[in-house]
């Protein structure tokens, strides 16, 4: 087969992971921290539900490495698996077992012994049960984003991994962006001081991913218009918070010396999704999806208290015109950051002018994250800016180490309780919501282990 540049450059990077791979397990884990016994398999064995969108992505990034075998694949969607199967093709790699008979066919796959850990991206509700059934079989499961939509769903996902002992990770891959990577490098190095407040959000015009093609959503739709539409229909709630609130909670030490409390949230009216519908080309005034009437308010916002003290506003936007942003912002005693794709500024006192504030960009390259200054050059590419390629990469590590995973269920159940507590927040009319203590006290004790070191 003639060689591409691009593959040229896979194989260099599935080489260089080899290699840095092997190094590692001479190398010790950061003191004080228990990370378990480096790698025992040197190759993990990954599995992967669902191939849409986002699992081709994972798969691509597995592909990449070499230290990973990929023994079966599970998606009911025949166009994905023909699709999978080309890019398997052209990847080099072994044809895995393919699995796409019906919804539950995905238990047939998780009854394999060669199977170590399993990357799962189907749509939200079938997040917890895949990944609850995937530990029960005692294997790693790698849930996407977010891993519940009920707080009944994040106590299962507490519950199965207590009593198999198997563990889930759950894939918040913008916890690894470079500049959130490098805030949280100056968050433990003190830069802002003892931390008051942060800002985050999921601000994200998606009203082309709701309805795909033209106005369609549902059975007949494409992508995520087939099964992330009904949400809005019937959900009043942050519908998608992780992307922001993940990030902030590693700065903040959620379950570990710290956790969320309470919260609650305010919504607008719902204007965006019937406006975009009534102006379509393919819409219209007419048109039946025009009569629906949409249960989430166009911007959600919510307040977390901590038990340190500090507050998290949090934003979900999703349905009204504007460029992408997470929102970011992160304030101490010391100063405060604002940033984002389009605005990185920061304002130190005594370093900044008096009042002004300072361009970021040479902050975020001081204080760039070791993993970002080992990996950085071979992540580019692998999706989403580079943080693709870390959120695989602790995956894998975690599992051929046999050890708990950088982002493990307490954050995924944590993280995701945040639809059901806004939902109710809203529904009683923006009463407070506690969340449940899924650790069971053990946050008091728990150490930080995200991003300690320059490995995974
Ligand atoms: N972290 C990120 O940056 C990011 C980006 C995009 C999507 N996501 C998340 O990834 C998940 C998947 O999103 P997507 O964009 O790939 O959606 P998608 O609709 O493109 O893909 C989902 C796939 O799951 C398959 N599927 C559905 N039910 C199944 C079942 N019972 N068994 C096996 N396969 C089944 C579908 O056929 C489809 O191929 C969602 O949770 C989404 O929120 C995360």
């Amino acid at each position: 087969m003639k060689t591409t540049k691009k593959d040229s450059t896979n194989a260099s990077r599935r080489i260089f992971i080899k290699k840095s791979a092997l190094a590692g397990l001479g190398l010790s884990v950061m003191p004080g921290i228990s990370f378990g016994a480096p790698a025992a398999n040197e190759k993990a064995r990954i599995a992967l539900i669902g191939v849409g969108g986002r699992g081709s992505n994972h798969l691509r990034n597995l592909m990449n490495r070499d230290d990973v075998i990929i023994p079966a694949i599970c998606d009911i969607d025949p166009a994905a698996i023909k699709r999978t199967k080309e890019l398997v093709s052209k990847s080099g790699f072994k044809q895995p077992e393919y699995y796409s008979d019906n919804d539950h066919v995905y238990l047939k796959l998780l009854e394999r012994e060669d199977i170590d850990g399993v990357v799962i991206s189907t749509p939200w509700l079938w997040h917890t049960r895949m990944a609850v059934d995937t530990m029960k079989a005692g294997k790693y499961a790698g849930v996407e984003v977010s891993a519940a939509t009920t707080l009944e769903e994040c106590w299962d996902l507490v519950n199965a991994y207590e009593e198999t002992g198997a563990h889930t990770m759950i894939l918040e891959n913008v916890c690894y962006r470079r500049d959130v990577m490098a805030v949280l490098n100056m968050v433990r190095q003190d830069v802002f001081g003892e931390l008051i407040h942060a800002r985050c959000g999921y601000r994200h015009d998606l009203r082309h991913v709701k309805f795909n093609p033209g106005v369609t959503f549902g059975k007949d739709a494409s992508g995520e218009a087939r099964w992330r539409t009904q949400h809005s229909m019937h959900r009043n709630a942050d519908l998608y918070p992780t992307h922001g609130v993940g990030p902030i909670a590693t700065m903040m030490d959620i379950n570990r010396g710290n956790r969320f409390e309470s919260l609650t949230s305010h919504s607008t009216k719902s204007r965006g999704l019937n406006d975009y519908i009534k102006n379509h080309p393919e819409g219209g005034v007419e048109h039946e999806n025009a009569k629906i009437e949409w249960e989430l308010g166009d911007v959600v916002t919510t307040q977390i208290n901590t038990a340190r003290g500090e507050t998290i506003l949090v934003t979900h936007d999703t349905n009204l015109p504007r460029p992408y942003s997470l929102n970011f912002e992160v304030q101490g005693v010391k100063g405060i950051a604002d940033f984002d794709k389009h605005t990185r500024r920061i304002y130190i006192e005594g370093i900044s002018r008096s009042h002004k504030w300072d361009n970021m960009e040479n902050w975020l390259d001081k204080y760039d994250h070791p993993l970002w200054k080992k990996y950085g050059e071979y992540a580019a590419g692998s999706g989403h800016g580079g943080m693709d390629f870390f959120v695989i990469q602790a995956f894998v590590e975690s599992v051929k180490r046999k050890i708990s995973p950088p982002l493990d269920v307490y954050d995924a159940a944590a993280w995701s309780a945040i639809t059901p507590l806004s939902e109710q927040s809203l529904a009683e009319g923006n009463a407070a919501q506690y969340f449940p203590d899924f650790t069971r006290g053990r946050w008091i004790k728990r150490k930080p282990i995200f991003a300690i070191g320059d490995e995974y």
